[in-house]
């Protein structure tokens, strides 16, 4: 039987052409004028001054901890279940992640988890939008403004979610995208840092280009790295760009059928499909296997893994990685809602490239294994 892929893409044939474009004219380095203009139409999108098209979303996080002056002896405030590249880039600048509990619901942080684990050093605070949903936003926003917090947006797994009346990648002294290949609009490989202050937006781009002295090349007065986006990656994200809209209604449509279709089922749960701020944008569809079920979550996905259908974990929680326990960079904390959803969360097939027909099947496969147990 034909593989069902966790987060297969959807190119189309102005993607082709975009990129195609780029080799017959010769742009493929960083220098194309498709960055450039990707950036543009990416920001403006957003309703953001500035974007700096970035690598990756990690390298897109290194840039925004760092362009931000954080480092030795400031706490970030961080959600607990993400990615390792959120501690991992505040952990670099030499700077303290600090991770704190989610709600069970739909799995963000709230304004009571991020206050909880405040101190005197706490110098910012790193929202994450998980799977397509954000948390209440105005409240943690109105709380980190009042507490002389700086913000970073991870928004990632939030394109095209919108908090209230604003776009998820608006909050953020600084917000980050990854453009990863399972991501609603994707370059591959890539990154987006957008913010409205000209002066950050420079200390990006120079952070981004090893730094380079504009006016003494080769000269640096600081460190870098080369996080610099293809022109052909460039090219390949601007029609994507302009179909933003018609992506993510389709996102939202897998989303919407795979919510009507458990809804009955007691032994999985799912994150709401709105709020009474947000509408669930189903950037992946997370499934959490209840605490009474008479099945695990690993019996489920391994059931799944063996009719070819792709399923993903949820993350770990960052104060359980051993990367940060063992040199201490990390409290050795306990965060019962992420350790919890930890084990027993895991996200089914949501990518773009996903058919109406493979959706069934996925469907029909869960439905027929929680209802012979
Ligand atoms: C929330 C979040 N932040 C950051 C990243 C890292 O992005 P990248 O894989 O582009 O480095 C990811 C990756 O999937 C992510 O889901």
């Amino acid at each position: 039987m034909k593989a069902i892929p966790v987060g297969a893409p959807h190119l189309t044939e102005a993607d082709r052409q975009a990129v195609l474009e780029c080799l017959e004219t010769g742009w493929i380095s960083s220098e194309g004028p498709q960055v450039a203009a990707f950036e543009e139409l990416f920001s403006a999108t957003l309703g953001r001054r500035h974007g700096v098209a970035v690598s990756s979303g990690t390298a897109g996080l290194d840039i925004a901890v760092r362009a931000l002056g954080l480092g030795p002896g400031d706490e970030v405030l961080v959600p607990s279940l993400t990615i390792i590249s959120c501690g991992r880039a505040i952990a670099e600048a030499g700077a303290r992640p600090v991770p704190v509990d989610c709600d069970a619901t739909d799995w963000n942080a709230r304004l009571g988890h991020f206050q909880e684990r405040r101190t005197s050093r706490t110098k910012a605070i790193l929202l994450v939008h998980l799977y397509g949903l954000c948390a209440d936003l105005d409240p943690i926003l109105a709380w980190a403004r009042e507490q002389g917090l700086a913000v970073i947006e991870d928004a990632s797994q939030a394109q095209g979610l919108r908090y209230r009346d604003r776009p998820c990648g608006s909050f953020g002294d600084i917000s980050v995208f990854s453009l990863y290949a399972n991501k609603v609009i994707t370059t591959g490989e890539g990154g987006m840092v957008l913010c409205d202050s000209r002066a950050l937006a420079e200390r990006c781009r120079a952070l981004r280009d090893l730094c380079f002295n504009p006016a003494r090349r080769f000269w640096h007065e600081d460190l870098g790295w080369n996080y610099r986006l293809t022109a052909l990656q460039a090219a390949l994200g601007i029609p994507q760009v302009r179909r933003l809209p018609e992506l993510v209604r389709r996102k939202r449509q897998l989303g919407l059928t795979y919510h009507d279709a458990f809804q009955s089922l007691s032994a999985l749960a799912s994150a709401p499909s709105a709020t009474d701020y947000a509408e669930n944008v189903y950037w992946a569809f997370g499934l959490v296997v209840a605490p009474e079920a008479p099945f695990t979550r690993d019996a489920l996905t391994k059931a799944l893994q063996d009719l070819g259908i792709g399923t993903r974990t949820f993350f770990y929680g960052l104060h359980q990685q051993p990367a940060f326990l063992k040199k201490g960079l990390v409290d050795p904390v306990s965060l019962p809602v992420t350790e919890s959803l930890s084990q027993r969360g895991f996200y089914l097939p949501s990518g773009l490239g996903l058919s109406n027909e493979d959706q069934h099947r996925v469907i029909e496969a869960v439905e027929a294994f929680v209802s012979h147990r």
